[in-house]
């Protein structure tokens, strides 16, 4: 296993290129099942989880070659009744995305039940539902979801939940109702400009989606899906995560491939905090930590909110701004494991039923931290970037699912992080209490 073992204390400086969203990236090679003929997509970012995704569409009988760097090619060559394995669907959630279609293609889908989850309890009841409402007959058997149809139908169903939609389940509903007879419409949709770009890829190759990118989709139903090429939006989380790298390391970074409209509630967030941005004439992003920053309160929900895969980055920003903050997470409410991470490196932070409390301002000096998810990693690394002195993040597998050439590209920009493997010879001497030399060692 790796870690990363970071130097904090540089302002990150230069410029950078966001990658190709993940999350869109996902949801729409899984979409390709369920085209008749080739998919090309561009800016395709390669990371594990779009390896996994590869794997498990491998599985399922689509060819997929990466045709460039940045580029996938999927085709379906063999379209005979398949599992989705628990093997490959427990390591991640979004592998859920082929059920709708698989069930909306080829009639039946047998996908697994994906299990527990680090940020959170995550059911699927609600894409299951949306399903069951276009006609799919659903069981759960031995830990997978059976779906059939013979023929879906159009619907008019709500996909709404104790938290808000469902991004997944509304990738995964759409695309199913692609292939129901008649027309279908889904209330309370997700927003979230994944699905929309999930929706833009349906629609090339022939689906009738209207609606995108609002609550209400109206989706016509057609027979079959022709292949196309479709090129995948910036990543809007990896962006925010990269302003904030610049914000907490009281650094000025230039970005590359943003897509600012999909990340108003961020940028205006991150402005009230103190952060300053602006276009270059080419059209990038300068984002600048050099000025002083505020404490701000911030509350993640659905888009167009602060997103909650942008919480954690935003509470280690906001554990470097004197005075208090309150950051609070309405999708997942559970979402607070990094919150006694930060608090070994000194941050005062701590967490309250959905919510973490900042007393903000407080000196941070480096320490062995442990990452317990995706964006919970990104936010260890920001905050031992801040941190004086050496830190450790052990468990980045978890940021590699998400996040390409992570620690390469912040290098770049300045930081001094570097991957080891996670062994006792690698920590620091500076990390272990007993041999780091104390200020009071120094002198003497
Ligand atoms: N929910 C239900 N029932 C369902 C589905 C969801 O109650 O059937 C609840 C969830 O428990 C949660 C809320 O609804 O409280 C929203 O969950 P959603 O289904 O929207 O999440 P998801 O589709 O599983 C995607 C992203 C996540 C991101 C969330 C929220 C992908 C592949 N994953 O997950 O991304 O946090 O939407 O925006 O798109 C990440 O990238 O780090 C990540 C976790």
């Amino acid at each position: 296993m790796d870690m990363f073992v970071v130097r904090g204390g540089q302002p990150l400086q230069g410029r950078v290129a966001v990658s190709g969203a993940k999350n869109a990236a996902l949801p729409i090679m899984a979409a390709a099942l369920a085209a008749d003929g080739p998919t090309t997509l561009y800016d395709v970012p390669d990371l594990v989880d779009v390896r996994t995704m590869t794997a498990l569409l491998r599985t399922l009988g689509v060819a997929v070659d990466r045709v460039d760097n940045d580029a996938l090619k999927l085709e379906v060559i063999d379209d005979r009744p398949a599992i989705a394995e628990y093997e490959l669907v427990r390591r991640m959630r979004a592998s859920v995305c082929v059920l709708g279609p698989l069930l909306g293609r080829r009639g039946r889908a047998a996908v697994s039940l994906p299990g527990g989850c680090n940020i959170g309890h995550r059911p699927i009841d609600l894409h299951l539902r949306g399903l069951e409402a276009l006609g799919a007959d659903i069981r759960i058997e031995r830990g997978y979801v059976i779906a059939q149809a013979r023929r879906l139908h159009g619907a008019n169903l709500y996909l709404g939940g104790a938290c808000g939609s469902t991004v997944t389940g509304t990738c995964n509903v759409m695309t199913a109702a692609v292939f129901a007879e008649g027309a279908t419409t889904i209330e309370a949709a997700a927003c979230e400009p994944e699905v929309e770009d999930l929706g833009r890829y349906l629609n090339g190759m022939g689906a009738q989606i209207s609606g995108l990118g609002t609550p209400t989709l109206k989706i016509e139903g057609i027979d079959r899906l022709s292949g196309t090429t479709h090129r995948i939006i910036p990543d809007r989380i990896e962006a925010a995560t990269l302003m904030i790298a610049a914000a907490i390391t009281r650094g000025a970074v230039t970005l590359e491939n943003v897509r600012a409209d999909h990340m108003t509630a961020v940028i205006r967030k991150l402005e009230e905090i103190g952060v300053r941005f602006s276009r270059t004439t080419d059209g990038a992003i300068h984002v600048a930590g050099t000025g002083p920053l505020q404490p701000a309160d911030c509350i993640a929900l659905p888009y167009p909110a602060i997103p909650t895969d942008v919480q954690a980055q935003l509470t280690a920003l906001l554990t470097q701004t004197e005075g208090i903050s309150v950051v609070t997470d309405k999708v997942f409410p559970d979402r607070f494991m990094h919150v006694s991470e930060m608090a070994r490196m000194g941050a005062r932070v701590r967490r309250e039923g959905q919510s973490a409390i900042i007393a903000g301002g407080e000196p941070l000096s480096g320490a062995s931290v442990m990452a317990s998810d995706l964006r919970a990693s990104a936010a260890l690394v920001l905050t031992a970037l801040a941190a004086q002195g050496e830190s450790v993040v052990r468990r980045i597998y978890h940021l590699d699912r998400g996040y390409e050439q992570f620690e390469e590209r912040l290098r770049a920009l300045g930081a001094d992080i570097e991957r080891v493997v996670d062994t006792p010879a690698n920590v620091p001497a500076s990390l272990n209490p007993l041999t780091a030399a104390t200020p009071d060692s120094e002198a003497a």
